[in-house]
């Protein structure tokens, strides 16, 4: 393979370098292209651009792999625990047994948020979406650790931050549901691994400690590691831009929280189970409704399917379908809408409009499902979302902080007037 690329423009040919990944993986480098020819690239929606070299997650949508740091993810959903996934997003290795025990206890020793924070919450309308809930009281995180806004902070600084971020949304995300019910919020204990403690703060009651089902831990375990990082999609992105021009951890998180909250991206899962539902109150009648999702003039989309990578199976959604059999049967739980999915999933997978497009389940499709049946509410599915996608998050800030990248700043084609002269309002 040639290490350049020819590029021809009019009567003048210029070589830009050819990059090659660990997977393979190629790309034209072109970061000069500018200097040279005086032209930029246009691409809407960065469908074929990459915005940097990363070595935290790789994907290959064509296959439908994904890899955490090299683990294929089928693994670690198996075998590890979020926080273990947490650690090796964030630090790139998997932990020793003293370097996870170690990872626990700073965590656990960081739950606690400043209790002027729930004075946020008297102020939130009732009813109002967790997202933006969410998003706000992270934002506001930084002014209750304004150490955090230091320039130049250590990297003992930094990851002191990122104990505390981890530490204290997994606090203001159960803290969101109780406030959401007018329930007293639970504190949470030191004793509990960090889902069971995330759990007991949610569905906890202040006068006993209930008993936290180790199925329900286990499935939330699975479900936050699938969640956990998936490269450089839409709020992930724009975690990276917003840190690249030193805002703070917590300002970068927040935007990233705010980005994932449309149901084009992290706001899907949500928006699958309200269409599930919406499909069993019809009647359950799923040809109509997949004949209105191949309907251009009817603005109805089929939730859960489709992505911008993914032109086979998401192995996420490959998983969580195989999980939801099983703890719906675990719980003794029944669910019409999982039956409905399933249908779904078959009429669709059956028709040339999706198969032609390469149109399958991703992520969103059956995790609504998981997460009904471990008692939270439809509301709350992206913010489970968002804590599972945070070590994510901080993994790839980390990650384009070391490597000292530029502030991003993309170019365009300007299309609008060109010349004109400001005129008298009386004259127009
Ligand atoms: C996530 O990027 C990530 O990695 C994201 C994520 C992560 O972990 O961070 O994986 C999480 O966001 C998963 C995606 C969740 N969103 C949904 O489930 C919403 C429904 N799906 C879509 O709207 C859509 O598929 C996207 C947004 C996911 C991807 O959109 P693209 O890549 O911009 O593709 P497109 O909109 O250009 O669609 C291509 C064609 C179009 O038809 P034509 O114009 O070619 O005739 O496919 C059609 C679309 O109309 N299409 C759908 C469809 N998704 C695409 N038609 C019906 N139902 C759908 N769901």
């Amino acid at each position: 393979m040639s290490e350049t690329a020819q590029l021809k423009i009019g009567d003048k040919t210029y070589e830009l370098p050819v990059i090659e990944g660990t997977e393979g993986e190629k790309a034209i480098d072109i970061s000069k292209l500018r200097d040279q020819s005086g032209f930029v690239t246009l691409d809407i929606g960065y469908k074929n651009t990459g915005a940097t070299k990363s070595a935290i997650t790789f994907l290959d949508g064509e296959v439908g792999i994904l890899k955490y740091r090299g683990y294929p993810i089928e693994q670690l959903a198996e075998q590890s625990t979020f926080i273990e996934v947490a650690y090796l997003l964030i630090y790139g290795n998997l932990p020793t047994e003293e370097q996870l025990k170690a990872f626990e206890y700073e965590i656990s020793h960081h739950t606690l948020v400043h209790e002027d924070m729930k004075k946020f919450f008297d102020g939130f309308p009732s009813g109002s979406h967790p997202m933006g809930q969410l998003s706000s009281l992270i934002g506001a995180l930084a002014a209750f650790n304004p150490a955090s806004l230091k320039q130049g902070l250590t990297a003992e600084e930094v990851n002191l931050e990122i104990i505390k971020l981890i530490a204290k949304m997994s606090t203001l995300v159960s803290w969101i549901y109780k406030k959401s019910l007018g329930h007293p919020v639970i504190y949470p204990r030191n004793k509990f691994d960090y889902v069971t403690n995330f759990m007991h703060m949610t569905f906890g009651q202040r006068t006993e400690d209930i008993e936290i089902d180790p199925v329900v831990v286990s499935a939330m375990n699975k479900l936050l590691i699938l969640h956990a990082d998936h490269e450089q999609n839409c709020s992930t992105s724009t975690v990276r831009i917003v840190g690249s021009s030193d805002a703070n951890l917590y300002a970068s998180i927040s935007a990233g929280i705010s980005a994932l909250w449309g149901p084009l991206h992290g706001g899907a899962n949500q928006a699958v189970v309200e269409m599930l539902q919406k499909i069993k109150e019809d009647g359950g009648d799923v040809d109509k409704w997949v004949a209105k999702a191949k309907d251009k003039n009817d603005s109805f989309r089929l939730m859960g399917f489709g992505h911008r990578v993914y032109k086979n199976f998401d192995p996420r959604a490959k998983i969580i379908k195989k999980a939801c059999d099983d703890i719906l049967e675990k719980l003794g739980v029944q669910d019409e809408t999982l039956d409905i999915a399933k249908k779904l999933e078959e009429v669709a997978l059956s028709d040339p409009y999706f198969v032609e497009r390469k149109l399958y389940p991703n992520v969103d499709f059956y995790s609504g499902i998981i997460y009904t049946a471990l008692g939270f509410p439809t509301e709350m599915f992206t913010v489970l979302f968002a804590l599972g996608r945070l070590p994510g998050w901080i993994a790839q800030w980390k990650e384009m902080k070391t490597n000292k990248e530029p502030i991003g700043r993309p170019r365009q084609i300007y299309v609008g007037e060109v010349n004109r002269e400001y005129t008298d309002i009386k004259s127009r």
